[in-house]
């Protein structure tokens, strides 16, 4: 059977408000923590096998640009890195963490839906966790087909399901009886799941000019510090946002219940749990324009 390819509609969900409002105040709030637990997607998508010989590469829905600035770091004086995202505070730390190093590294604050790139240059187009959000996916992955030279490479990191990665959900179903006005992730719409179901990637990708697709699984242990869980669980994921707005009383009411059901998480001063995902590859065939 066809997947449908485009999301459906979402009732009240504005991704660029969203990353322009809670969303992106968590990410930057929580920069360093989240980089540092995400740290194996950025040393997986910075790697030999996955550069190979590209120099000019662009990094999608690259957030506060740990993933970009990497990337820049291993390309050195021979190439370059463009990062782009929908959210001014995310970009605007990007910018300035790279005013802090000699990298050759620009960062873009636009939709990559929509933006019109300068030309078809990039060899190589990545992304930690950024490609899920669109509210048209086969626009965006056309859009990003164009911006690619012919025979360029995409590699992308998207979360499998939300039954296979607990350490995502448990916060919600702790919370949900406690926070009536939590919003549901609405099944098949942008967000953090999005492309749980491999074969609506491999639709959308064919749909928008990619091909040799490959879909990988990889099961990734990620850690943080175990100082790092409350200011997580506080900030980021459906609770998080709520959260954030909510008064004192209604978080130290959510914080007790929410620490003991990530008890099977904490050993040893680490929080660890392996993150289920997607490691997507494709090409980019024929002329781009
Ligand atoms: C889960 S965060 C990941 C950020 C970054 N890649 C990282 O790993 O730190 C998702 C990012 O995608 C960005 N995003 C969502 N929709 C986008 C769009 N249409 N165009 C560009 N960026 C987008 C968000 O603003 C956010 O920074």
């Amino acid at each position: 059977m066809d997947k449908p390819t485009k999301a459906p509609a979402q009732s009240g969900v504005d991704q660029k408000t969203l990353w322009n409002g809670s969303a992106g105040r968590a990410w930057v709030h929580n920069q360093r923590l989240l980089d540092q637990l995400f740290a194996p997607f950025e040393a997986l998508l910075a790697s030999d096998g996955v550069l190979g010989a590209a120099t000019h590469v662009l990094d999608v829905g690259c957030g506060t640009g740990a993933t970009t600035l990497a990337i820049a770091r291993r390309l050195g004086v021979q190439g370059a890195c463009v990062g782009i995202d929908l959210s001014e505070p995310m970009i605007a730390v990007a910018r300035n963490r790279a005013a802090q190093e000699q990298v050759n590294v620009r960062f873009l604050a636009a939709d990559a839906q929509a933006h019109a790139f300068e030309r078809a240059d990039f060899d190589l187009i990545v992304s930690r966790f950024g490609v899920m959000f669109f509210e048209d996916p086969v626009r965006a992955f056309a859009n990003l087909r164009r911006a690619a030279r012919a025979d360029a490479r995409l590699s992308f990191i998207a979360w499998r399901s939300a039954a296979e990665n607990p350490f995502m959900t448990t916060a919600e179903r702790v919370a949900a009886p406690l926070l009536p006005n939590l919003p549901v992730r609405p099944p098949g719409g942008p967000g953090q799941f999005a492309f749980a179901d491999p074969d609506r990637i491999r639709a959308v990708l064919a749909e928008s000019g990619w091909s040799d697709i490959d879909v990988q699984a990889i099961d990734v242990a990620c850690a943080m510090p175990e100082d790092g869980l409350v200011p997580y669980l506080t900030w980021l994921g459906p609770v998080g946002q709520l959260l954030q707005d909510a008064d004192e009383r209604t978080r130290a009411r959510i914080i007790e219940p929410l620490r003991a059901a990530f008890a099977p998480y904490v050993h040893g001063g680490e929080v660890r749990f392996d993150a289920a995902c997607w490691h997507v590859s494709a090409r980019a065939q024929g002329s781009a324009r």
